[in-house]
């Protein structure tokens, strides 16, 4: 059950001039929260936002017990509601509401596990990959940006014992270009008798490249949706993802209670 608290501030992290991590004090909404979930932050108390906006849980917070005190998030400023978590200070109370939403699935050995993210797609990602590898699961993590200042958190995949493949559309890190390459030519080379699943988060038409190309090499694919959501909870039809039953037709459905995690091969991206 989602629960709704006036979260603290307990640090915020710059990680670059658009990015950061904001941590809030909230035990009693991380004791069911899965990777894949979110929650609806408001940080301003004004008309401006109204609403409250979408993040993903980046990381449960525990205490040296273990015990989850909270969770962060991992921001990237691109408009008013982003700004004011960019800047939000310790001590701070923040509306938070959640966990919200389907979370992925999570595969067992020995199928593989291949993240694949854009930007701060990222941010779902940290709980799985911690989630994966607590099974023993290879995982793999495809990870593009616009240059090598936006990869963040690559120590942290790497303790958690994840392969990285890394671009960067101006070359600095990486391979130059798209994240999906890297990730097409694996799954070219790879054995059809290995299982992988292949789990995807960021902009959208990178979304639908990686669930094209996983739906090619006959791979599953869970994605992770970012549309534009107005309450979180199915009120108010803001997220509608159009989708194809079993039998080929066209139904939506409301990302927010039926995702954010979808599945690839059944979302109309056209
Ligand atoms: C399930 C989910 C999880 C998300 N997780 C994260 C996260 O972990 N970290 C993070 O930084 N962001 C995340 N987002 C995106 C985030 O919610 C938006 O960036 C945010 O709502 C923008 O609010 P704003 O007030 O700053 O921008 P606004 O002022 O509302 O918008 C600024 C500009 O960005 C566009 N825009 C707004 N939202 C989106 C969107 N979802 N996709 C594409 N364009 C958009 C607007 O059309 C406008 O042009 C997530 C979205 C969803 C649906
Ligand atoms: S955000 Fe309101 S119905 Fe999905």
């Amino acid at each position: 059950m989602p629960i709704d608290v006036a979260a603290h501030v307990v640090a915020n992290r710059a990680l670059s001039t658009d990015y950061n991590v904001l941590s809030l004090a909230a035990p009693g909404l991380t004791a069911t929260a899965a990777p894949g979930q979110f929650v609806m932050i408001k940080a301003g108390h004004g008309h401006d936002p109204l609403l409250r906006r979408p993040f993903s849980i980046f990381e449960v917070l525990r205490d040296e017990r273990g015990t989850p005190t909270g969770i962060s998030i991992l921001n990237k400023r691109i408009g008013v509601s982003t700004g004011l978590v960019y800047d939000a200070r310790p001590g701070q109370r923040v509306d938070c509401l959640g966990p919200l939403g389907r979370p992925f699935t999570i595969v067992e050995p020995p199928s593989e596990a291949w993240l694949v993210a854009g930007g701060v797609g990222l941010a779902p990602f940290a709980e799985l990959a911690t989630a994966l590898r607590g099974r023993a699961v290879a995982t793999v993590l495809f990870y593009g940006a616009r240059s090598g200042a936006e990869l963040f958190y690559l120590d942290f995949f790497r303790a958690l014992g994840v392969e990285l493949v890394l671009t960067t559309e101006d070359g600095s890190v990486g391979e130059r270009g798209r994240i999906v390459a890297p990730l097409d030519r694996r799954l070219a080379a790879q054995p059809a008798a290995s299982a992988v699943m292949v789990y995807a988060c960021g902009p959208e038409g990178m979304l639908a490249a990686t669930a094209k190309a996983a739906a090619r090499h006959g791979r599953p694919c869970q994605v992770s949706v970012e549309r534009l959501m107005g309450c979180g909870l199915g009120g108010c039809y803001s997220c509608v993802v159009p989708m194809r039953t079993d039998d080929g037709r066209l139904h939506h459905v409301r990302s927010c209670i039926a995702g954010p995690v979808l599945a690839g091969d059944q979302i109309f991206w056209d």
